[in-house]
């Protein structure tokens, strides 16, 4: 414990002086929600009643009093992109809007938001994700859209927001199951399409392996090369993309125990190597751990790991979101989640008088991105 603590301060001085972190913030999840059940549950689904993005009201408490300069806000690709009319550039206008309305609600508070469709590069059957619909770019599924309609969602996507510095492009949610190979064929696919849009703002690509940090070097299922072997092989017309990675710091890395046992500077070290040798940067855009103090040095470790090591430019905690209520957004039982204010199902504080209080604040860093194109650099 003791030595810990020591390595811990000695990390924190590196990295006041590189001060590398340039996007500090929370994930909102909610637009989501509402289609986990039978197929086709709670499509299209209603606004503030089985989905909603973001409690406007916090918006200002995450920003003055918490420092924050970043929010991820996920959205559903079968309620932007119809069924009836399937993925492409035709959207559902009234869903469009409300989103743009929490996107733009906050970017004009003067924070970056990230733009992220939550669908681990499925379409057509969110009912059971992560693991139903079909992987969008199959050839062998005919009921799966094509990269070309992902190109075209995104182009469509970007162009509504070209004009806006302070968004960002996460091209997808998780990525899992599926060829590498035909993952860095739909980002690519997606990267031109924006660029083709006009848009330049900062893009986020996925890996393999629910884009896992610690497995970036390893095959993640048995035709699943690592994403080390092909995410470098992405161009962009802006060379204004960045690799989008998750990690969890519980014993398989998927945030569902409230016990931490998996270090982030011994896990992330390799994907930190694969970085350097090709000059990437990466965001952390989901972490999250229990709400016991064992899990709190875990959390400051991984967060002063990011900090001291220039390949790392930003994080994001999941999740806050307004219909969290007292459910554990990760890493329960009785964690709760970060919605300020909310208790766990036991009644005591949640996660956002916890976790983010004792470990994640205390490591936002004071100089981040306050203005200008989202881009790698302040
Ligand atoms: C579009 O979304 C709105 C809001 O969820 C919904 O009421 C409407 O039925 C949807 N339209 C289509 C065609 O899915
Ligand atoms: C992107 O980087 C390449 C290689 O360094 C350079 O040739 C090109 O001009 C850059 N493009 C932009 C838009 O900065
Ligand atoms: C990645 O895996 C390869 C092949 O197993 C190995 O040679 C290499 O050292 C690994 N790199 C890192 C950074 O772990």
């Amino acid at each position: 414990m003791f030595f810990k603590k020591l390595a811990a301060s000695a990390l924190a001085l590196a990295s006041a002086a590189k001060a590398t972190i340039i996007y500090a913030g929370v994930d909102e999840s909610g637009g989501e929600f509402g289609v986990y059940g039978a197929k086709g549950t709670g499509l299209p689904g209603e606004f503030g009643v089985t989905y909603a993005f973001l409690d406007q009201s916090t918006v200002s408490t995450w920003i003055d009093d918490q420092g924050i300069n970043f929010f991820r806000i996920a959205f559903l690709l079968e309620r932007m992109c119809p069924l009836a009319t399937g993925l492409g550039s035709t959207f559902n206008e009234t869903y469009y809007d409300e989103y743009a309305d929490a996107v733009n609600y906050i970017t004009g508070q003067g924070a970056y938001v990230l733009l992220d469709p939550h669908n681990y590069y499925r379409y057509n059957d969110p009912s059971s994700q992560p693991t139903s619909g079909s992987i969008i770019g199959d050839t062998s599924d005919s009921a799966a859209a094509t990269t070309d309609d992902f190109a075209a969602f995104w182009g469509e996507l970007a162009s509504r927001f070209a004009s806006n510095d302070f968004v960002v492009f996460g091209l997808m949610n998780e990525p899992h199951d599926m060829s590498t190979e035909l993952i860095v064929d739909n980002n690519q696919a997606a990267i031109n399409a924006i660029r083709a849009a006009g848009a330049n703002q900062l893009i986020l690509a996925p890996g393999n392996g629910y884009t896992g940090g610690h497995s970036w070097n390893a095959s993640t299922c048995s035709t699943c090369d690592p994403s080390s072997e092909w995410l470098q092989k992405l161009t962009d017309p802006a060379n204004n993309t960045a690799i989008d990675i998750h990690e969890y710091l519980d014993e398989d890395f998927s945030g569902t125990h409230n016990t931490c046992t998996q270090s982030g500077p011994a896990n992330l070290y390799g994907l930190t190597e694969w970085l350097n040798e090709y000059g990437l940067k990466a965001v952390i855009s989901e972490f999250g751990a229990g709400a016991n103090s064992d899990c709190y040095e875990y959390v400051e470790d991984l967060l002063q790991y990011l900090a001291a090591n220039d390949a790392y430019i930003g994080w994001s905690a999941w999740a806050a979101g307004p219909f969290w209520g007292t459910a554990d957004a990760c890493c329960g039982p009785d964690t709760g989640n970060l919605e300020p204010g909310t208790l766990t199902t036991d009644g005591t504080p949640g996660a956002y008088d916890t976790v983010w209080a004792t470990a994640i604040k205390p490591n936002v860093p004071s100089a981040l991105k306050k203005s200008g194109i989202s881009s790698l650099s302040l």
